[in-house]
């Protein structure tokens, strides 16, 4: 990835800021070959929201986990690109800084760790790296970063709980906010309502809309084609493919 500093909301309309380019994914079951992705290609612009859409099994997270460099397309089948450079071809280092500050992940699931409270939890992704020193020379600063991203998600009342006394909308923000606590440049969200009722599911999605309109970049996952519509391109995983540019569907 190239080292220009950008802004989430300071990037041309129409550029690409990721790249899945024909890849290719195959799970090993056994000594049974499982291919899940064949082919799949999909260009991600700049500012865009879009949505993946595919039924159960369709290999929906497992594109998804490639576009956040959490595993790789089967060998020298299919690339991913961010800001127009190869993932593979980066050094160690540098994809360690764009798993963790390039783009942010949010599961279905949550995955908060139960023994930090919800500011500790938010935090993590900007410990990474941080020597002790400079973690207490930053600690009130960080802190303060992350209250005022909890508190805009209407979470300042919950600082110092620990995500098992939250419910399962108030954790998914707490999950959001720890993924942009890093102000990243595309947030990557597998299912972030699958688990949440229609609607607390709502507002997460009216809180992903307002990041969206301050300039993030967002590709969700869901197999729902009602909370697809609220992305502004839907695309669709059949086949092991993507098909796209399916507006309406
Ligand atoms: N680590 C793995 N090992 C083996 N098979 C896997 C693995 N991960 C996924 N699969 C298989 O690959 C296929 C696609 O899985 P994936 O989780 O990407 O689908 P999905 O579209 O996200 O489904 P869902 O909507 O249920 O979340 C499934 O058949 C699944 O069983
Ligand atoms: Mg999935």
């Amino acid at each position: 990835m190239s080292d220009q500093t950008t802004t989430q909301s300071g990037d041309s309309a129409a550029s690409p800021i990721l790249q899945a380019r024909d890849v290719h994914k195959t799970y090993r079951l056994g000594r049974v070959d499982v291919p899940v992705l064949k082919g799949a290609s999909l260009t991600v612009y700049r500012g865009e929201w879009i949505a993946i859409l595919g039924a159960s099994g369709s290999g929906k997270s497992t594109l998804l986990h490639l576009m956040g460099d959490l595993d790789q397309p089967d060998t020298a089948k299919g690339t991913i690109h961010f800001d127009g450079n190869d993932l593979t071809q980066l050094t160690q280092s540098r994809r360690n800084r764009y798993r963790n500050n390039s783009i942010g992940f949010v599961f279905q699931f949550y995955h908060l760790l139960p023994e930090l409270n919800v500011t500790e939890n938010t935090i993590l992704p900007s410990l990474v790296g941080l020597s002790r020193f400079a973690y207490y020379r930053q600690r009130a600063e960080l802190r303060g970063q992350a209250a005022s991203l909890l508190q805009a998600f209407g979470l300042d009342h919950r600082l110092t709980h620990r995500p098992r006394e939250l419910s399962g909308g108030e954790r998914q923000r707490v999950a959001i906010a720890r993924a942009l606590i890093n102000r990243p440049q595309v947030l990557l969200a597998d299912e972030p309502t699958g688990n949440l009722d229609e609607q607390t599911g709502g507002e997460i999605l009216d809180l992903l809309a307002r990041q969206h309109q301050a300039g993030l970049t967002i590709v969700m996952v869901t197999h729902d084609p009602d909370i697809a519509k609220r992305a502004d391109r839907i695309v669709r995983l059949h086949h092991g493919q993507v098909q796209e540019d399916i507006n309406r569907i």
